[in-house]
C-alpha cells in the first residue's frame, strides 16, 4: 500500500467527494443528518493530519508555498465553523440544507485548488522519498488517532480553530 503522502490525502478527497454526493443524493431529514455526521468526522480527521502534520512539513521545506497553505488553513477554519454549526443543529432547522450546501461548495472548492495548487508543486519540490516519509507520518498518526469526541484531540483542534475566529461561540 502506498504510503506516499499526496495519494493518501487525495484518497481522503475522494471520500470527502462521494459522501458530498451521498448528501446530495440523500432524501429526508434523518438520512442528511446521518451524512452530515459522516462528512463532519471525515473532514475533521482530514483537516487533523493537514493541520498537525502536511503544512507545516510542505512548509518547512517549501517555504514559497506559505500563502497556499495559509489560504487552505483558513478554509479549514471556516468549514470548521459550519461543522459545528451542523451537528449542533437539527435537521428539520430551515438553515441545516442551506449551511450544508454552502460546507460542501466551500470544501469542494478547497480539494480542487489543493489537487491542482500545493499538491503538484510539493510533488515536485519534495520528490517521491520525502513524500513517502511524510506518508509514513500520516499513517502513524491515524493510527494513533483519538476518536472525535469530548475532550479528544480532535475537538482540541476544532475549538482552536474556532478559537480564531472573533464571535464565535467556542
Ligand atoms: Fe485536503
Amino acid at each position: 500500500m502506498s504510503h506516499d503522502a499526496l495519494v493518501l490525502l487525495k484518497r481522503d478527497h475522494q471520500e470527502i467527494r462521494r459522501l458530498f454526493r451521498d448528501y446530495g443524493r440523500a432524501t429526508g431529514e434523518e438520512e442528511r443528518r446521518e451524512v452530515v455526521q459522516r462528512i463532519a468526522r471525515v473532514l475533521l480527521v482530514h483537516s487533523f493530519v493537514e493541520e498537525e502534520l502536511i503544512y507545516p512539513g510542505i512548509r518547512a521545506s517549501v517555504p514559497s508555498l506559505a500563502p497556499e497553505l495559509l489560504l487552505a488553513s483558513e478554509q479549514h477554519r471556516l468549514a470548521a465553523v459550519l461543522v459545528e454549526q451542523l451537528t449542533s443543529s437539527a435537521a428539520t432547522d430551515e438553515r441545516f440544507d442551506p449551511k450544508a450546501r454552502l460546507l460542501i461548495d466551500l470544501v469542494g472548492r478547497q480539494i480542487e485548488r489543493e489537487e491542482e495548487g500545493w499538491m503538484p508543486a510539493a510533488r515536485q519540490a519534495l520528490g517521491r522519498k520525502a513524500l513517502q516519509d511524510l506518508g509514513a507520518d500520516i499513517a502513524t498518526a491515524r493510527d494513533q488517532a483519538p476518536q472525535p469526541g469530548p475532550g479528544s484531540r480532535i475537538e482540541q483542534v476544532t475549538s482552536e480553530l474556532l478559537g480564531h475566529l472573533p464571535g464565535v461561540p467556542g
